[in-house]
């Protein structure tokens, strides 16, 4: 441990527990009808555990008995733990999307550090929205803040092959429509794709984002890559508690931790990663959350000169096992080195250098090095144009070649519905080179920006032996998810953007390597096109849908509530 900087009398918590006042009696004789006596909490650090365990929590069901890991860690450091359970996000079972509820648990967990005698926390996170979520809080919040990653599933098994979250589920069902499998065959899939407690096991945004918070200095050294069911999880789980405790008396916090430089290693990792769509809305929300501008030029730039190195799906071969056995995370991070700031401060109290220092690569298949790179470049790319004036995003890397050059037709669906209606009728007039695009899936339409990015192939097109095709959307897509999906187009269409001005049959010319997108048509017609644009009606008139429809920013600004953005921590108020 570095050095100590709080004594019993100066932690947060002695304001409930150490006066001698009326509330503190009741704070006191409250924990004691816990069945804790004085010895179990007096002076020391009270770590909260933000658990975003449920019983619908699919990725996290192994978070009960993880907690448990955590507080067996804290109670032997010296700490006093506290579980709180947060709203669980369970990616694949909330509805519209749980990308609506990501501002809501974070703060939820600000707000429980914030209300609570907690000097620290240990943040239970994974699956897609939990860890930026987590980490958005904890940073408003500003307390020491480990992050424990719920960690990848085991590897799915179908007929002999390895099968991957999602990836596999877009490419089968495909498969299944265009009747090259049977239904025999899909429910056996089903039955085999996710066979452990954990989150998505190929690169998609829980992977992305658990190894991006444990660049940015959140989690212990290759917590990101080891195996949900492995018994190095729990060992990770307890480390955390005690390294939470330590933290709490170094006064260690979470902007001590996050800097411009630690957020560019991040995007650094993300791009060798060949990470997430996912990823340039959460990085940019966290990063704003500490005070940080971030836009998505940066990642632009960054991604330009920084290799893709990791071979998994979907844009690759591998699965999180193969990426933990070949040396994880630390391996990746020390076999770029020499591209990364290794002087950033962690929650180790250690610098990232130093954490991971010695790390090996164990299997150049699945890790490859910037000598010898799959792409020169992180195939995650930012494009401009009439369509797009603030921005859209494709991951380049997940694309067929043959399309990131191309000029099609237009084929409109102006919401989900109108698509999921049409898009396999025989009328649908649809050709290999059209360009499908779907409006009114953006922050506001969506609402959420739900993952309807890959809108999937017509039908007869994939009968026909169509695979990908060039599709536009302001919605996201999963992480898990592939094709030629150009994302987050901004400003989205429910509030009037470009993509609400195109009609079927207009030309849309993508050009990747320009970094261009735009529709052919004459700025004068699409003037007269805004003109007759009538705005929709609010989503909402109450509740949490109704403070999310106000106070939400576009994509490109990362989706999070206006008020909630690069401000400092709210001071404490005085407790009595
Ligand atoms: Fe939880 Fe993919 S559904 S991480």
């Amino acid at each position: 441990m570095s050095e100590r900087k709080k004594t019993p009398e100066t932690l947060r918590s002695h304001r409930w527990y150490g006066k001698t006042d009326m509330r503190s009696f009741g704070h006191r004789s409250r924990t004691l009808q816990m069945g804790f006596s004085h010895e179990d909490y007096k002076g020391k650090p009270v770590i909260a555990i933000i658990n975003t365990w449920s019983d619908i929590s699919h990725c996290h069901s192994h978070f009960r008995e993880r907690a448990e890991d955590v507080k067996r860690g804290v109670w032997q450091a010296g700490g006093f733990p506290l579980e709180m359970p947060a709203i669980t996000l369970a990616e694949v079972m909330q509805k519209p999307t749980t990308m609506m509820y990501r501002n809501f648990l974070a703060m939820e967990t600000e707000e429980l550090l914030r209300s609570y005698p907690v000097d620290g926390c240990v943040l239970m996170g994974g699956c897609d929205k939990t860890g930026p979520a987590l980490l958005m809080g904890a940073l408003s919040m500003n307390l020491p803040s480990i992050f424990v990653p719920a960690g990848p599933m085991l590897t799915g098994r179908w007929a002999g092959k390895a099968l991957g979250s999602g990836s596999d589920v877009w490419k089968y069902w495909d498969e299944l429509r265009a009747g090259n499998i049977t239904q025999r065959d899909w429910d056996d899939i089903e039955a085999g794709i996710a066979r452990s407690p954990g989150t998505c096991m190929t690169m998609g945004t829980a992977s992305t984002m658990t190894g991006i918070i444990e660049t940015l200095g959140f989690s212990l050294p290759n917590a990101s890559a080891i195996p949900a069911p492995d018994s190095n999880h729990s060992r990770m789980g307890s480390y955390s508690g005690r390294r939470i405790v330590e933290m709490v008396w170094e006064d260690l916090k979470p902007r001590d931790i996050i800097t411009p430089r630690s957020v560019d290693n991040a995007i650094k990792v993300l791009m060798a990663l060949g990470g997430s769509t996912n990823a340039l809305i959460h990085v940019v929300a966290i990063a704003r959350r500490a005070g940080i501008d971030l836009n998505l030029d940066h990642f632009e730039a960054i991604g330009k000169r920084t290799p893709y190195l990791v071979n998994m799906r979907p844009a690759g071969q591998y699965l999180m096992e193969d990426f933990y056995y070949a040396g994880g995370l630390t391996a990746l991070l020390e076999g770029m080195r020499d591209l990364l700031d290794t002087g950033e401060l962690t929650c180790t109290g250690r610098t990232l250098g130093e954490n991971i220092a010695g790390a090996r690569i164990h299997n150049t298949e699945v890790i490859r090095t910037p000598a010898n790179p799959i792409r020169p470049d992180g195939g995650l790319v930012v494009l401009r144009g009439n369509l797009a004036p603030d921005g859209a995003v494709l991951k380049a890397n997940a694309a067929d070649p043959r399309l990131l050059t191309h000029t099609g037709r237009a084929v409109v669906f102006d919401d989900y519905n109108d698509m999921a209606a049409r898009i396999d009728t025989p009328e649908l007039d649809v050709d290999a080179d059209s360009v499908l695009v779907l409006r009114n899936a953006g922050p506001l339409g969506g609402p959420g920006m739900p993952e309807w990015g890959m809108l999937p192939i017509p039908k007869k097109l994939l009968k026909a032996g169509v695979r990908d095709m060039v599709r536009i959307s302001d919605a996201r897509m999963s992480g898990t998810s592939y094709g030629t999906c150009v994302l987050h187009v901004a400003p989205e269409s429910w509030i009037g953007g470009p993509l609400a001005l195109v009609k079927t049959g207009d030309l849309i010319e993508l050009d990747v390597p320009g970094r261009q997108l735009n529709v052919k048509v004459s700025d004068e017609e699409l003037a007269a096109r805004r003109a007759a644009w009538k705005p929709k009606a609010r989503r909402f008139e109450r509740g949490y849908g109704a403070l999310f429809s106000q106070h939400v920013s576009q994509a490109d600004k990362g989706c999070d509530f206006d008020f909630l953005e690069g401000m400092q921590p709210t001071e404490d108020p005085e407790i009595h």
